[in-house]
Order: C-alpha cells, then sequence, then structure tokens
C-alpha cells in the first residue's frame, strides 16, 4: 500500500524524521484556516498517490489565507495523471537552499535493501538517474545491520555531501531508516530533502510504501491508512461483500467462477467486441467456489451498479459447485434484485450437472436471459447485446 504524502509526513514525524506542520484539506476554505493557522507562507500540495505534482501544477506557493484559498481552489479536481486530487495539504513554507535525494527499498532482485542517494535532489530526479547515473549513490543496506550511524555517513559520503553537512544528514538517514523499519515499509523515499537557509536539514516531500502482508500481522494500525474513500466505490462494495472484483472501462459485466476463467473470459470478450463497436469488457469478478444465490445476486448487484455496463456475461464452469447451484443462484439473484436487474444477462453454463442446470434456466425463461452453447458464443453474444 502506497501512503499519501501527509500521512508519510505523520509517520515521519512520529520517528522524529524533522518535517514542517501540515495541515489537511478537503475545501478551498479548509485550506484557507489552515493557512491562517501555519502563519506565513504556506505551500499548497496535491495528495495523490503519484510523482510529479510540482510539474504538473499540484505544488503551489500561497503567500496570504486567500492565496492558499485560490492555490486550493486551482488544484482541487486538478488531474495528475488519472489521478482526480481530493484532497491538498496545506505545508508550511521552507527557504530552500539545496535539494537532495534519500530512498531507502527493499531490492527483491538481490534479496537486500537498497539506499539511493544524491546532492542532486528534486523534480529532475528520474532525469538525473537516466542521464548521469553516477550522481546518484547507490548502497547497499544489509537488512541485519540495517542503517546505523555508520552506513549513514558510508551513504552520506558516497552521495559526495559536503564534510559539513555529513554529519547532519547521517543522523536524518538513521531515522528514515528507522521509519522504514519500524512500519514494514519496501519503500521510503524524501525527494525532496532540503538544507533551508537557516541550516536545518528537513524533508519536505515523502513517499512510503508499506509492505501489505507485514501490515496484516505485524501492523494491525495500518488498516486505517488504507485508502477506503478513493477506492472504486463498486470495488468498495464488492469487497464488503467479500467479492474478487476490479473494475475495469468496458461496457460487458462479466461474472465467472476461478480467477483462470475469468481471464480468460475477458480475453474472448475483449476479442469478440472487436466485431460489435469495439465494446470491451466491464470489470473482473470471480465468484469462486461456491457460486450460491447469494454470491451471485451480489456479484449482479455490484456490476448491475456500474453505469457503463450494457449487457452482463455470466460465465460458469461447474465444478465441486455443480451447474445446478449456479443455475438456481442465478434465478434466485434476479428474483433478489427484482426491478433492480435491468441489463441483460447471457449465461454460458459448462461441467458438472450441466444440462440440469440448463434446463432450470430454461424453465425460469427469465426475458434478460439468454442461454449460450460455448464460451465464444456467450461472449460474442454479450458484445452484441452491449452493442445494441
Ligand atoms: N513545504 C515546502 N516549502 C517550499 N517548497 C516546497 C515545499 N514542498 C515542496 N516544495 C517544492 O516543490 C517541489 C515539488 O514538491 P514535491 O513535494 O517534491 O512534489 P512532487 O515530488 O510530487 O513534485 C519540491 O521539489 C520543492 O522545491
Ligand atoms: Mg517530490
Amino acid at each position: 500500500m502506497d501512503l499519501y504524502e501527509y500521512q508519510a509526513r505523520d509517520l515521519f514525524e512520529k520517528y522524529e524524521v524533522p518535517v514542517l506542520a501540515g495541515i489537511i484539506a478537503d475545501t478551498p476554505e479548509e485550506a484557507k484556516a489552515a493557512a491562517e493557522k501555519i502563519g506565513g507562507v504556506v505551500v499548497v500540495k496535491a495528495q495523490v498517490k503519484t510523482g510529479g505534482r510540482g510539474k504538473a501544477g499540484g505544488v503551489k506557493v500561497a503567500k496570504t489565507p486567500d492565496e492558499a484559498y485560490a492555490a486550493a481552489e486551482a488544484i482541487l479536481g486538478l488531474d495528475i495523471k488519472g489521478h482526480v486530487v481530493q484532497r491538498v495539504m496545506v505545508a508550511q513554507g521552507a527557504d530552500i537552499a539545496e535539494e537532495f535525494y534519500f530512498s531507502v527499498l527493499l531490492d527483491r532482485s538481490n534479496r537486500s535493501y537498497l539506499s539511493l542517494c544524491s546532492v542532486e535532489g528534486g523534480m529532475e530526479i528520474e532525469e538525473l538517474a537516466v542521464e548521469r547515473p553516477e550522481a546518484l549513490a547507490r548502497i547497499e543496506v544489509d537488512p541485519l545491520q540495517g542503517i546505523d550511524k555508520a552506513k549513514a555517513l558510508e551513504i552520506a559520503t558516497a552521495a559526495n555531501f559536503p564534510a559539513e553537512l555529513v554529519e547532519k544528514v547521517s543522523d536524518v538517514f538513521v531515522k528514515l531508516y528507522d521509519v522504514y523499519k519500524g512500519e514494514g515499509a519496501t519503500l521510503v523515499e524524501v525527494n525532496p530533502l532540503v538544507r533551508t537557509g537557516a541550516g536545518d536539514i528537513v524533508a519536505l516531500d515523502g513517499k512510503v510504501s508499506l509492505d501489505d502482508n507485514a501490515s496484516e500481522v505485524r501492523h494491525p494500525e495500518h488498516e486505517e491508512l488504507e485508502d477506503k474513500g478513493a477506492a472504486n466505490p463498486l470495488e468498495a462494495k464488492a469487497k464488503a461483500s467479500g467479492l474478487n472484483y476490479v473494475k475495469l472501462d468496458g461496457q460487458v459485466g462479466i461474472i465467472g467462477n476461478g480467477a483462470g476463467l475469468v481471464m480468460s473470459t475477458l480475453d474472448v470478450v475483449a476479442y469478440a467486441g472487436e466485431n460489435h463497436g469495439g465494446v470491451k469488457p466491464a470489470n473482473f469478478l470471480d465468484i469462486g467456489g461456491g457460486a450460491n444465490a447469494q454470491v451471485m445476486a451480489s456479484g449482479l448487484d455490484v456490476i448491475l451498479g456500474d453505469e457503463q455496463v450494457k449487457s452482463v456475461f455470466v460465465n460458469v464452469f461447474g465444478g465441486i459447485t455443480s451447474c445446478v447451484a449456479v443455475a438456481e443462484g442465478i434465478v434466485k439473484a434476479l428474483e433478489i434484485l427484482g426491478d433492480a436487474a435491468t441489463k441483460p444477462l447471457v449465461v454460458r453454463l459448462d461441467g458438472n450437472q450441466v444440462e440440469e442446470g440448463r434446463a432450470i434456466l430454461a424453465e425460469a425463461n427469465h426475458p434478460l436471459v439468454t442461454l449460450a452453447a460455448g464460451m465464444d458464443e456467450g461472449a460474442d453474444k454479450a458484445a452484441e447485446l452491449a452493442n445494441a
């Protein structure tokens, strides 16, 4: 799980990494109030889980509370690489003398940790890494040793920090490693880490990725950091019903059992869509082994709640769950949903008790349901209906 900058800032503060005051705001009014509270020059910063906010117009200096209001108004709603800004952080403005770069991350390929560091930090770090890789020190960090003071000094020296700063930045590196280790992170990145005019070292931006596996076991408190609001509301609803659902950008809703079958159904529908106005799969939804009426109803409910969906393709291979249970599930689900079910459903059943399952659907003769003999035929029919 990636954290927002303000969440990273809060963690930094907990570990005594030097940071500046920061207050989150969801409206221009709140941003103005935050600027008043902080006082002096502030910087209004888009809170989205992607980098390059500065270049995208998502970071603005404001000298007065009214300017903070205007900056928030301009930034809220902005689309930064597909992330719409719903919240800003009003941060105390720093008097930047120099910008540095520091990160520590999990280096999976070497089963080790790696620290990257440069005295040339700031918004051009990606270019720097490509054009002058020698300016970016790469120091392997032994997971057992971590970044202690000696290691931190080694990193600062390798990154060419001037002698008078080595000591001071090293202390900050040790604390940033404490965040990395203490929170079970896979990445802690600070860009820029700055030297202020007064000579202080401060983390002005923070990117932290937490290891979800570690979080579940060792950091139950991380659940609070989870982004329930920004996740797609349909995905949130599916998650609440225990469904494995991912929203996609198409028109044909997909329900299947087993991740492999659902994946291939997506492919077949995308292929069939080429003959029907380019319609595409609208989602991934695996209802798993127990395709009973309630699961089917929850799945259909989520898919039908997607306004983009024009038709639904149910593709089930009866294994342990027989086609009879699935067919009964579909019939019951349509009963449960009643008027909420409005879009055509193409159903393809195969496997265990397929004949009996089909007979149940034929018998029910629901006006929205079409039976398909095979997967290709079903995909074609669903795509055709979505394009109608
Ligand atoms: N609190 C602040 N005070 C002064 N300048 C800032 C502050 N926060 C960010 N900046 C400036 O804006 C630039 C971009 O901000 P940053 O938080 O790094 O966003 P991003 O990395 O997404 O572009 C920084 O490199 C820095 O020059
Ligand atoms: Mg940055």
